[in-house]
């Protein structure tokens, strides 16, 4: 039987607990998650293409069936060069809907083929973003529950470098 993949596409600047709820709980339903570090033109990231692939990456070092890779371009090129057809995504409150519903109908015209899973975000992870993820914590505040520890110590080195010793 040909083995069931997916893909889960985002920016993921950075990857927070939610993403990973989604990531954990698609790997119990497909054979295979590909987690696809895309482009949205719109934002301009915090972390390079690469670090995101890395920090993902080391999240899910134990998980053989979590794949992560970078993509430019448009996500069914993606899709269609590898022979996928499920896009999942995550829906953590009504107000994620019409875009997501937007996405997955134009997905759909561009490649009729793709199907897009919405799953339910847990609840506890229903008001994160990475966006408030990343105020939050350069404004001094707790995201010890909210993103794994190697995305704190990584926004650690980005917002607080280590003091370096001026000579004199
Ligand atoms: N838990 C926590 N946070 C979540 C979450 C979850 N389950 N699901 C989404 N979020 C957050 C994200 O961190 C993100 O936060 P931010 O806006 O502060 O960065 C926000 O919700 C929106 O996430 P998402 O909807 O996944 O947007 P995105 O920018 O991460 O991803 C792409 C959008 C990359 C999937 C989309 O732009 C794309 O497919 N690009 C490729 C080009 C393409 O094909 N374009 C045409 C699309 S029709």
């Amino acid at each position: 039987m040909t083995p069931s993949v997916a893909v889960y596409p985002g920016s993921f600047d950075p990857i927070t607990n939610g993403h990973v709820d989604i990531i954990r709980r698609s790997a119990e339903v497909f054979d295979q998650v590909v987690v696809l570090v895309a482009v949205n033109s719109e934002k301009k990231t915090l972390f390079t293409q690469d670090e995101r692939v890395d920090l993902i990456r080391s999240v899910f070092a134990d998980q053989p069936k979590v794949k992560v890779e970078s993509f430019e371009g448009l996500l069914v090129e993606y899709m269609r060069q590898r022979s996928i057809r499920v896009v999942v995504r995550g829906l953590r409150a009504v107000s994620d809907f019409e875009y997501e519903f937007q996405m997955a109908l134009m997905n759909r015209k561009i490649y009729p083929e793709a199907e897009t899973f919405f799953l339910a975000t847990r609840e506890n992870y229903s008001y994160v973003s990475s966006r408030i993820l990343k105020e939050v914590f350069q404004l001094g505040g707790c995201i010890e529950d909210l993103a794994p520890q190697v995305v704190i110590d990584a926004m650690r080195a980005k917002f607080r470098p280590p003091r370096r010793e001026v000579a004199s």
